[in-house]
C-alpha cells in the first residue's frame, strides 16, 4: 500500500498554525497555502525521474540533469487553485488540468461538474492539488477519473487531511501516495451543531477562506 507522507518540517509547522488561526484573513491564508505548497512540492517530487543533460558552462562541459517525465497538476476546484501557482514556480513544465468537483451538502458526496481532459493521458505523473482531504470521497472520484483517462502515476498532495479520508483513499486506490502538511483527529458527524464532514481541528473551509466566500 503506498504511505502518507506528513511533514515535520519547522517551517510547515509554523505556516500551518499560522493558517488554521481563525483571525487569519483571506490574504494572508492565500500567501500560506502558496508557501506551503512550496515546501510540500519538495517533498511530493523528491524522486521525480531525472534523465542525463549534457551543457557546457562558462568553464567547462559537463553532464547535469532534467526531469525525464512529463507532470501534470490536477487542482481540484475550487480550493485546489491555490496550490497551482507554487508547484508552477518550482516546476514550470507542469501542465495543468482543471478539475471541478464539489461535495454535495446532504450526501457529502462528490459532484462532478468540470472536467475538459482530452482523450489520452498526455503526462506520466499526475499530482492532484487539494489542500483538503476529508472524507476522502473527491480524492478517490478525482482519482478514478485520472485513472480512466490513462494517468500512471497518481499522488494526493494536501495541506491537511482526517484519518477518514486518508483510509478511504487507501482503500479505493491503495497505489496513490498522500503527501500532506498534517494528519488531524476526526471529521465532524454533524451532531454537536457544527456542520457535518469537517476536520477538527482543521482550517473550516478550504475554498471560502481563500476566496473570502464564508
Ligand atoms: C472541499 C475541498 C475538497 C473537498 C474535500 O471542497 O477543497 O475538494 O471539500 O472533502 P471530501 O474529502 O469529503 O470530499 P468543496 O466540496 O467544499 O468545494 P469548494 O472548494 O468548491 O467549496
Ligand atoms: N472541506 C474543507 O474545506 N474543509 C474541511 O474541513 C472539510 C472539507
Amino acid at each position: 500500500m503506498a504511505g502518507v507522507h506528513q511533514s515535520n518540517h519547522p517551517l510547515i509547522l509554523h505556516k500551518l498554525t499560522l493558517l488554521r488561526r481563525q483571525e487569519t484573513e483571506s490574504k494572508k491564508f492565500r500567501e500560506l497555502v502558496r508557501e506551503l505548497t512550496w515546501l510540500l512540492a519538495y517533498e511530493a517530487l523528491a524522486d521525480l525521474p531525472l534523465m542525463d543533460w549534457p551543457i557546457t558552462t562558462p568553464m567547462g562541459t559537463m553532464v547535469g540533469h532534467k526531469a525525464a517525465q512529463k507532470v501534470g497538476l490536477v487542482p481540484i476546484l475550487r480550493a485546489g487553485l491555490g496550490m497551482v501557482d507554487a508547484f508552477l514556480e518550482v516546476l514550470p513544465t507542469c501542465q495543468v488540468w482543471h478539475l471541478g468537483l464539489y461535495r454535495d451538502h446532504q450526501t457529502l458526496e462528490p459532484v462532478a461538474y468540470y472536467n475538459k481532459l482530452p482523450e489520452a493521458a498526455t503526462v506520466q505523473i499526475c499530482l492532484i492539488l487539494d489542500p483538503m482531504l476529508a472524507t476522502g470521497g473527491s480524492a478517490v472520484a478525482a482519482v478514478d477519473i485520472l485513472k480512466r483517462w490513462g494517468a500512471q502515476r497518481i499522488r494526493f498532495v494536501g495541506l491537511i487531511a482526517a484519518p477518514e479520508g486518508v483510509r478511504r483513499l487507501q482503500q479505493a486506490h491503495p497505489d496513490v501516495d498522500i503527501y500532506v502538511a498534517a494528519v488531524d483527529e476526526y471529521l465532524t458527524d454533524g451532531s454537536d451543531g457544527r456542520p457535518a464532514g469537517y476536520i477538527v481541528p482543521g482550517l473550516g473551509d478550504a475554498g471560502d477562506r481563500q476566496f473570502g466566500t464564508g
